[in-house]
């Protein structure tokens, strides 16, 4: 089938959180993480199909779909998971808040590597608890976890570790033997790992992307891997996501916590979830080769400006800039003025002077993006 990803839907009536934020400037939105793509011709089929039915009560998860769950761990990441072992949940920053509530007491703590997705900061301080956080490290324009960092930020009342993997927003996808190690130390610290994969199946280059699931043994099991269709198929107003947690007594002590706060998804999530992980993947194929493509643009384009450096993306639609060769107090805001709307890295807990590019959109709107942010450094 012929996908396109060259037209640019108009979201402006959609009540897009993306484009809502600028609806009366002429600013493009490169900023939140979703994509400016329509969704695979195949799930939108089968969002119809649903609407046809013309009944919309109260959903439990399809059988159909948790089948389709299980066979997408097995044959995309090598996980054995069975159907019990899931629990289906409306997002995946909900699953972050309630981990924290489940698995610590007052006074205990959270671990995460900084900079990191905004929500993974947020989620220790909306549940009452401590957050320690620890540096990425950076080595010659590669990003890596610092074991030595993390020792030293770990304490007795750190109880839970923050993983995101492929990593938003720097676009590491951690190798195996990073993974093992950070099981390892979870183990040895008596951690629950908590791993956001939402952006595994969004890997550029040609590098695995190790599961968390592969470590649930190592480390007795303690352990919830987060799973969503959402950003490979741009499904994320679906709210539909599943967390795998092998073991039951981890599973029901984060399943108390969610009781009577967490409304179950609605029927087109599932439905769209479902067709997604079925019949979505050529689509996806497609995708890859356009974002690669739109990855190198960015890299080539910010390469070129003075005062902008950037890393390799392996994976995510997100580029991470390091703006302070400019020497402006708000880099996001110098942005904007010229027309370009990119995530402020502060909230990530990085410096001043750090941005987050979405280059998930058609070419055209990248390029003209991308020829703002040239007119701005070159004019100020
Ligand atoms: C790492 C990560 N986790 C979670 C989310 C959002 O998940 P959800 O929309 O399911 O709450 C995002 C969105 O950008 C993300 O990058």
């Amino acid at each position: 089938m012929d996908y396109d990803f060259t037209t640019t839907p108009d979201r402006r009536a959609t009540g897009s959180v993306k484009w809502n934020r600028y609806a009366h400037r002429d600013v493009l939105p490169m900023w939140i993480a979703d994509m400016d793509f329509l969704s695979p011709p195949e799930v939108i089929a089968a969002l119809e199909q649903r609407v046809r039915h013309g009944v919309f009560g109260y959903t439990v998860p399809p059988e159909s779909t948790w089948e389709a769950a299980v066979t997408y761990l097995w044959e995309h990441h090598g996980a054995e998971v069975v159907a019990e072992q899931i629990v289906w949940f409306p997002g995946l920053v909900p699953s972050l808040n309630v981990a924290c509530r489940a698995f610590l007491q007052p006074g205990e703590e959270v671990l995460t590597c900084t900079p990191v997705y905004p929500p993974f900061l947020s989620a220790s301080e909306n549940a009452g608890v401590g957050l320690r956080t620890c540096n990425l490290r950076e080595n010659h324009g590669v990003w890596d976890i610092d074991f030595e960092a993390l020792e030293a930020a770990v304490g007795p009342k750190t109880k839970l570790f923050l993983l995101c993997n492929p990593h938003n927003p720097v676009g590491k996808v951690f190798p195996e033997a990073v993974m093992e190690r950070l099981a390892e130390f979870c183990r040895h610290h008596d951690l629950v790992l908590v791993s956001d994969e939402i952006h595994c199946d969004l890997v550029l280059d040609d590098v695995r992307h190790t599961s968390g699931l592969k470590f649930a043994d190592t480390m007795g099991m303690r352990m919830l891997a987060l799973f969503a269709p959402s950003k490979t198929f741009n499904l994320a107003g679906l709210g539909c996501s599943f967390i795998v947690i092998p073991d039951e007594a981890t599973r029901h002590a984060f399943q108390r916590a969610a009781r009577g706060i967490i409304s179950p998804i609605n029927a087109f999530g599932y439905a769209g979830c479902e067709a997604a992980l079925r019949l979505g993947w050529p689509w996806r194929d497609r995708l890859l080769d356009v974002l690669r493509s739109n990855r190198n643009r960015v890299a080539e384009a910010v390469a070129s400006l003075p005062g902008l450096r950037t890393w390799h993306v392996e994976a995510t639609y997100l580029t991470w800039i390091d703006a302070t060769g400019l020497g402006i107090p708000n880099a996001a805001a110098f942005f904007e003025e010229y027309g370009v709307g990119l995530s402020d890295g502060v909230p990530f807990g990085a410096p001043s002077g750090f941005l987050r590019l979405n280059f998930g959109c058609p070419r055209a709107q990248l390029d003209e993006a991308l020829r703002r942010m040239e007119k701005a450094v070159t004019c100020r």
